[in-house]
C-alpha cells in the first residue's frame, strides 16, 4: 500500500525556529501528515542565513525526530525563503502571436511571461514565482485563461516574486549542507497562506501576515491569485529585546513576561502586577510593561499598515487579516491588531488535513504545513523525493555535518 504514496517536505527555516513537516499523498492525491518536529535555529539573522553551519546543523539535528516519526529519510523539500529582499512586482509583457485566427497556445503563455520578467527584475535578484493576473487579447482585457482563445496580440499583467540571489542561494547551502535539497524557495506568508486561506477567501480579498521571532511578513490575495508580497524586518522578539531593555531584565525573563502574562486586551482589568517565577520572586507593574509591548505591537502593525496601503489594500479587504506566526500566540493579539489594523482579525491554523495534523495545528506550523501541502500539489512534477526508511531507522544526523558542509563548499 505504501507503494502507492509519496513522501513531501516542508522545511521552514526561521530566525528563531527550524520546523519540518513530512507528509505522505495518496493516488488521490489525498494528504495526511506523518512526521513534524520543530527545534531552536541558529545562524540566521531577520529570516536570512549569516552563514551556513548555523542552520545547516539546526535542520540536521531536528529533522531526525521528524524522520523517525514518519519513518522516512528527508532528502528534498520545499523550503521557506524570507528576510527584507523578498518582494512582489507587479509587471506587463506584450507579445504578437500571428494572425487574428491563431489560437493561444501554452508556448505563447510562457513566451509572454518571460517578456514581462525580463528585464524588469534586476539580475541580481531570483525570480521566485510569476503569477499571471489578467490576459488581454488584442486590446481587450478581463482575460483570466486565454488558451485556444483567438487573438494576434497577447499581452499579460503579471506579480512576480523575487529574493536578492545571494539570500536564495545561501539557504540552498544551507540545506545541502544538512543533505536536504531545496526543490523550491517559497515566501512564508505565500506558504503559511497554503495553509490556513480558503478559496472564498482568496477570491474576496485577503492578507495573511506571519509574524514570526524577526521578521512579518506579509501576503495578500484577491481575484483568487497572490497579489502582493513583502516582508518588515521586526518580530515578535523586539518585543521581547524592549522589556529587557526597559525594565533592566535577562531576555529569558523578559520571554517569560511576554509569553505567559501578556494579554493583547491591554484595556482589561487585569491584576496590576506581574509576578514572575515558581514563588512569585519578581513583581513588575503591568502598566509598565503593557506600555512597552503595546508601542512595540502599533509600531510594527503601523508598518503593516504602511505595506497594505502602498499595494492599495488598507481597509479593502473584505476577509480580513489572518495572522500565523509565533508571535500571533499572544493571548488576545487579534483584538489588539483589529484596533491598530481597522479589520477583521482571526488567528490562522492549519486545518482539515488527515494523520497527526492536530499536532501541527498552530500558528506557529502553518508555514511548514504550507509548504507540505505545496510540495504534495505539485509532487507529481517533482523528482522522486528521497526514499522510505527500509530496515531499521537512520540515528541521528547530529554532528556530520560540519563534515558534509566541508566536503562540499
Ligand atoms: N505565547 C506566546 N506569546 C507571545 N509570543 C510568543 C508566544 N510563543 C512564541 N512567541 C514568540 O514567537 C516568536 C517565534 O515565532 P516563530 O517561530 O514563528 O519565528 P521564526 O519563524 O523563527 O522567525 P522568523 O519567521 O521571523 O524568521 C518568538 O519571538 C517568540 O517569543
Ligand atoms: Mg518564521
Amino acid at each position: 500500500m505504501d507503494n502507492d504514496k509519496r513522501f513531501v517536505t516542508g522545511l521552514d527555516v526561521g530566525t528563531e525556529n527550524v520546523r519540518a513537516v513530512i507528509a505522505s499523498v495518496d493516488k488521490e492525491g489525498k494528504i495526511a501528515i506523518v512526521g513534524f518536529n520543530e527545534g531552536k535555529s541558529a545562524g540566521m539573522r531577520k529570516g536570512v542565513p549569516a552563514n551556513l553551519a548555523g542552520p545547516a546543523g539546526s535542520i540536521d539535528k531536528m529533522l531526525g525526530d521528524a524522520e523517525r516519526m514518519g519513518g522516512y529519510d528527508v532528502r528534498s523539500a520545499y523550503v521557506s525563503i524570507n528576510g527584507s529582499t523578498v518582494m512582489s512586482n507587479h509587471t506587463e509583457g506584450m507579445i504578437a502571436v500571428g494572425t487574428v485566427e491563431h489560437e493561444i497556445d501554452q508556448e505563447d503563455l510562457i513566451r509572454v511571461e518571460e517578456i514581462a520578467v525580463s528585464g524588469r527584475i534586476p539580475a541580481n535578484r531570483e525570480v521566485l514565482d510569476v503569477i499571471p493576473l489578467e490576459y488581454a487579447l488584442d486590446g481587450q482585457g478581463g482575460i483570466k485563461d486565454p488558451l485556444a482563445m483567438s487573438g494576434a496580440r497577447l499581452e499579460v499583467r503579471a506579480c512576480v516574486v523575487s529574493a536578492l540571489a545571494p539570500n536564495a542561494e545561501n539557504l540552498k547551502k544551507a540545506t545541502a549542507a544538512a543533505d536536504v535539497q531545496a526543490l523550491k524557495l517559497i515566501p512564508t506568508s505565500v506558504a503559511a497562506a497554503k495553509a490556513v486561506l480558503n478559496e472564498r477567501q482568496k477570491e474576496n480579498g485577503v492578507a495573511v501576515i506571519d509574524f514570526g521571532a524577526a521578521t512579518t511578513s506579509i501576503a495578500i490575495y484577491e481575484e483568487g491569485d497572490l497579489q502582493h508580497v513583502s516582508v518588515i524586518p521586526v518580530g515578535s522578539n523586539n518585543i521581547t529585546n524592549d522589556l529587557a531593555i526597559v525594565l533592566a531584565i535577562d531576555p529569558e525573563l523578559a520571554e517569560e513576561i511576554k509569553t505567559r502574562y501578556v494579554t493583547g486586551d491591554f484595556d482589561s482589568d487585569k491584576s496590576l502586577a506581574i509576578k514572575v517565577g515558581k514563588h512569585g520572586e519578581r513583581t513588575f507593574e503591568r502598566k509598565e510593561v503593557e506600555e512597552v509591548v503595546k508601542a512595540r505591537l502599533e509600531e510594527i502593525f503601523s508598518e503593516v499598515r504602511k505595506k497594505l496601503k502602498a499595494a492599495h489594500y488598507d481597509q479593502r479587504l473584505p476577509e480580513g487579516i489572518i495572522l500565523t506566526g509565533g508571535g500571533a500566540k499572544m493571548r488576545d493579539i487579534d483584538i489588539f491588531a483589529k484596533k491598530c489594523l481597522e479589520a477583521a482579525v482571526k488567528i490562522g491554523l492549519p486545518t482539515g488535513l488527515d494523520g497527526v495534523a492536530d499536532a501541527v495545528s498552530k500558528p506557529e506550523f502553518a508555514v511548514s504545513v504550507g509548504l507540505a501541502i505545496l510540495a504534495a500539489e505539485e509532487s507529481e512534477l517533482a523528482p522522486v523525493q528521497g526514499k522510505k526508511h527500509k530496515k531499521s531507522l537512520k540515528k541521528p544526523k547530529e554532528g556530520n555535518f560540519l563534515k558534509k558542509i566541508f566536503s562540499k563548499f
